[in-house]
């Protein structure tokens, strides 16, 4: 039996960020993870570039149960602290939108940064380390309160912490491990489905869209309450791009979501301006002038007569602004966990103090990052809530 201070599980963004900062309070630490490698999702972020914060973190930027539950962990590290750890270990970085912040180089540069981080101050990285069981142990085995069994070592520990991340992209190593541990000590979940995720489409709408594919535009997509107004790109399967993502993450099936193909014009003023301007030319003409070729003939079979511009009425005007400024889709369904950038649910947050992440009735026991309740919208939100939650646990593990 090896006996630690700490066990994380998980050597995930959050699980490693806790492991360097309790060991650099004097903890003992192991993290222990299933997969040949620890930190594969870091490496994959943001096209290989890691988008691992945003210059403007703000609750607003997180779907929960309980909305306000992410505050204080986002408040005692934040988006300064971890750029000053980028800056500490020389990590190229540029802003490149919307205040996002990626490597100038590569995700590695980020990973060997909590690698370093991890080995400076102590934290021992166990990966390849599958776990059968978890137990918790009695009164007259404390401070050791958890024996986690493994095909190879048994560990103990006086705090656990499951930073075992969500169920997206399964082939890189995702399991429900952590809500399997957050059920046998009775934490409540929250409904899980897969978020960040490109919607499909039916084989008919495929096929009214099938010259888009590849195409993008700027759009302003909205779905209830929710809009976001950036790319969306039409895929082979449906629809995605940086807008499309957002939105997915607030759509419900059977949901119509809007897309306005123009947002940043009134496209009744500019048909009718070139009604007097260039009364000869086709409307399918003036279209391909705002957005792509495909895109505007795709769209403009919508339109049941294609004619000059000066042909039509006022009354077809507007319908025609409808059919860009107002596509209504019912998507069929979304990609799902196979290609969703992280997963909605998880760990009730109600069952988990927002001081420290430990769960209210299970002393001991922590849990931080992707498996807990609290969800990023796309742009560096996700990987600052798990330096926040892995910083947060650590003062207390
Ligand atoms: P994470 O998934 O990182 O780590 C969990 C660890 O637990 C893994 O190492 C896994 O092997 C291990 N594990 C799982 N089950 C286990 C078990 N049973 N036993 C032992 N170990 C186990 N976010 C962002 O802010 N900016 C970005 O640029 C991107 N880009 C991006 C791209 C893609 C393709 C994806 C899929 C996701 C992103 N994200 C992102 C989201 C981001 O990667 C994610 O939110 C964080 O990695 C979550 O960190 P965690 O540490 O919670 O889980």
């Amino acid at each position: 039996m090896q006996q630690f201070d700490v066990v994380i599980i998980g050597g995930g963004a959050a699980g490693l960020m806790c492991a360097a900062n309790a060991a650099a309070r004097g903890r003992s630490v192991v993290v222990l993870d299933h997969a040949n490698k620890v930190g594969k999702k870091i490496l994959m972020s943001g096209g290989g570039r890691c988008n691992f914060t945003n210059m403007e973190v703000l609750p607003k930027h997180y779907l929960s149960a309980n909305p306000h539950f992410c505050k204080s962990a986002l408040a005692r590290f934040t988006q300064w602290d971890f750029i000053a750890l980028v800056l500490k270990h020389g990590v190229a970085y540029h802003e490149k939108k919307l205040g996002q912040l990626f490597c100038d180089n590569k995700a590695q540069d980020i990973l060997n940064l909590l690698l370093d981080e991890c080995a400076e101050a102590g934290a021992i990285i166990q990966a390849n380390c599958a776990i059968e069981s978890v137990t918790a142990l009695t009164g007259e085995s404390l401070p050791a309160r958890y024996k986690i069994h493994t095909g190879l070592v048994e560990y103990s520990c006086e705090s656990l912490v499951i930073a075992t991340g969500g169920l997206s992209i399964p082939t890189m190593g995702a399991t429900g491990f952590g809500y399997q541990i957050a059920e046998q000590f009775g934490l409540k979940l929250k409904p899980r489905s897969a978020g960040l995720v490109p919607f499909t489409l039916s084989p008919t709408q495929l096929e009214q869209f099938k010259e888009c594919v590849g195409n993008a535009a700027e759009a302003r997509v909205s779905c209830g309450e929710q809009i976001f107004t950036e790319n969306i790109l039409f895929t082979h399967r449906g629809l995605s791009g940086p807008a499309i993502l957002q939105i997915s993450s607030y759509w419900q099936p059977g949901q119509m979501v809007t897309i306005d193909l123009l947002p940043n014009m009134n496209l009744i003023d500019y048909l009718t301006r070139q009604q007097q301007a260039r009364p000869k030319v086709l409307l399918t003409t003036l279209m391909a002038e705002l957005l792509t070729k495909s895109i505007a003939q795709s769209f403009c079979n919508f339109v049941p007569e294609i004619k000059p511009i000066n042909q039509y009425t006022p009354k077809e005007i507007h319908a025609i602004a409808d059919v860009f400024h107002r596509w209504e889709i019912m998507p069929a369904g979304t990609e799902g966990y196979r290609t969703a950038e992280v997963t909605l649910g998880g760990v009730d947050v109600d069952d988990l103090s927002s001081k420290t992440m430990e769960a209210k009735n299970q002393p001991g026991l922590f849990f931080i990052g992707e498996v807990v309740d609290v969800t990023g919208h796309l742009g560096g939100f996700n990987f600052q809530w798990a330096w926040a939650s892995g910083f947060a646990a650590a003062q207390y593990v």
